[in-house]
């Protein structure tokens, strides 16, 4: 038997940080060698809110290279840029004809977004999970490793396949369901202002996350004045010390320590100790992720090479899934 496939993607909207990091990529790298690998770079979603033409095509070069420079190992990994292969805006259209509405109007990310968007909301963020299922279906993915905010997301993707292959796969399904793999630490990173909300790109605060391209003076800034608590000795403590615990969870993942070790030598130190620590072991852990995407971007050649090999062998693929789509829908082979 074949080794299972995974697929996953970032958007490229603004910089990549520890979130993107240690929800996602890190345990792409980690588990690349037992699967069979998709990476791509979401430049379809990335425009469901506004975007700067200007700046979209750099940004998605970006996310590129900070794949390779985060471990990601063409041996076993493809990346690929989601635009490049058309298939995903075709396998959307054919998906949302058999889509409901309300299963859309249901997701967190949707109503959260719809908010911050106003009154004129596009039809492209409602639509946004089905492009994801297309992303993720296209490849008959086993695994999908994400955070936990894309948990519904990942749930709406198989209840989309199984109504698929309940409505035209009878004789054999069409599409496989795909399991989500989501790891416990590190699936939810909490911003550095607000340790009860979630790290994020959109969030109007550079103070609220460490970016993987900061460099040293804005790792120690952000740190330096992240929220803390008044209480002495820190502790793991996911309801009564939000952050304290996503503070000792950071400095655990990118020290790569276990709970027991972070939770021994943190629990009698006070904030003025800590910070200094946490400040170095996540400059020391994001150096090399530095210094690697730096060579990667100053050979545009080569990452260009990466990218159409990555499409190549994304394409026959996805071409193969969507010409079984349609011929389930009952269309015709074009002569
Ligand atoms: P995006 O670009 O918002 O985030 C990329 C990945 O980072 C994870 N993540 C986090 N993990 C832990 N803590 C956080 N604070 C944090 N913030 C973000 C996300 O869970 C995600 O894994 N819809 C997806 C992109 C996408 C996709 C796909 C993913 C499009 N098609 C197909 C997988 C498969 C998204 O917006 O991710």
């Amino acid at each position: 038997m074949g080794k299972q496939r995974v697929l996953s993607g970032i958007q490229p909207t603004g910089n990549l940080h520890l979130g993107n990091y240690l929800g996602a990529i890190r345990n792409w790298v980690e588990g690349q060698s037992q699967y069979d690998n998709f990476f791509c770079v979401v430049d379809l979603h990335a425009i469901t809110a506004p975007h700067n033409p200007k700046t979209l095509a750099i940004d998605t070069y970006t996310i590129a290279a900070l794949y390779l420079a985060c471990g990601i190992d063409l041996q076993s990994s493809n990346i690929f840029v989601q635009s490049h292969v058309s298939a995903h805006s075709e396998l959307t259209w054919l998906l949302n004809c058999i889509t409901p509405l309300n299963w859309l109007e249901d997701m967190i990310q949707f109503k959260e977004k719809a908010v911050k968007q106003g009154e004129n909301v596009n039809v492209g963020l409602l639509d946004y999970p089905v492009l994801m299922a297309a992303d993720i279906l296209l490849y008959q993915a086993d695994k999908v490793p994400v955070g936990e905010d894309q948990k519904q997301h990942l749930e709406l993707t198989r209840d989309i396949a199984a109504r698929f292959n309940h409505q035209f796969g009878k004789q054999k399904p069409v599409l496989k369901l795909p399991e989500p793999l989501i790891r416990k630490e590190g699936a939810r990173v909490m911003s550095l202002t607000d340790g009860t909300r979630k790290m994020s790109k959109s969030d109007p605060s550079e103070m609220s996350r460490i970016n993987l391209l900061d460099s040293p003076e804005q790792i120690q800034q952000k740190i330096k004045r992240c929220k803390t608590d008044p209480i002495r000795g820190l502790t793991f403590d996911d309801g009564e010390r939000p952050e304290s615990h996503n503070l000792l969870t950071l400095y655990m993942l990118l020290a790569g320590k276990t709970k027991q070790e972070v939770a021994t030598e943190c629990q009698d130190m006070g904030w003025g100790q800590f910070k200094p620590l946490l400040a170095e072991t996540a400059i020391a852990a994001l150096k090399p992720i530095q210094e690697k995407y730096q060579a990667v971007m100053d050979d545009k050649g080569y990452l260009e090479s990466v990218l159409r090999d990555g499409r190549q062998k994304a394409e026959a693929i996805a071409n193969l899934t969507l010409s079984q789509v349609k011929a389930a829908l009952g269309y015709s082979v074009p002569l």
